[in-house]
């Protein structure tokens, strides 16, 4: 992601930080807790997370970890995102977790790793990026590190209304695009207003 539009999704975390001190799920952008969890029980709910490598990119709080591990035992997990807020309190809050867990800070469209089950990014795509071929470039990026799944969530164009930082997407044009990639193609909505989620799954 170009520099400039990672220091303006840097800037909104700030900002946020600064004006709901302690509130995670608004600093994080969520509108609601309710948003954020219903986005994790979709991811949850389309794989077996169960002795996995889970790299989630743009992982905020890192708060999947504790979603997933309420059922499944992870591998391990890796939390990929630039705000180093965010990580130092992830890495606090699950500081006897980090022989499984690690946090790296990185931009998400640069961050690769070897031996990855299931990629995952939830609420990270949103962004608007100066680059129009942003999404479709991160969507391979991720199929080609997963080995076994790539999960992500987006907004839905079709409903949610246009803003300056995030933007969202005709999901048969994500789907299409995906299954130009990939065999096993699913795309979940219904689940809230706004937001649709895709998982690839690789034979
Ligand atoms: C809406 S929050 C979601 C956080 C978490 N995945 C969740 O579901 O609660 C999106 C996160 O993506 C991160 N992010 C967005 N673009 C990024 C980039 N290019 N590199 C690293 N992190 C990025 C932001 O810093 C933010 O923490």
């Amino acid at each position: 992601m170009h520099l400039f539009d990672r220091f303006k999704v840097y800037l909104y975390h700030r900002n946020r930080i600064k004006t709901w001190s302690g509130n995670l799920t608004k600093i994080q952008g969520w509108s609601s807790e309710h948003a954020q969890q219903v986005r994790f029980d979709v991811i949850r709910g389309a794989a077996d997370f169960n002795g996995k490598h889970v790299v989630d990119l743009g992982c905020g709080y890192g708060e999947l970890f504790d979603f997933l591990s309420e059922r499944d035992q992870l591998a391990k997990y890796t939390g990929v995102d630039q705000q180093r807020q965010f990580l130092k309190s992830a890495k606090q809050r699950l500081s006897d977790k980090l022989d499984i867990c690690r946090f790296v800070r990185a931009d998400l469209s640069k961050f690769t790793h070897d031996n990855v089950d299931i990629v995952v990014a939830c609420g990270s795509l949103n962004y608007k990026s100066r680059d129009s071929e942003y999404l479709t470039s991160m969507v391979a990026h991720m199929y080609n590190m997963a080995g076994e799944a790539v999960i992500f969530n987006l907004l839905d164009s079709a409903t949610f209304p246009k803003q300056n930082l995030v933007t969202g997407y005709n999901k048969q044009g994500v789907y299409l695009y995906c299954k130009t990639l990939c065999e096993s193609v699913e795309l979940i909505d219904g689940y809230a207003d706004d937001d649709f989620t895709i998982v690839m799954r690789k034979s």
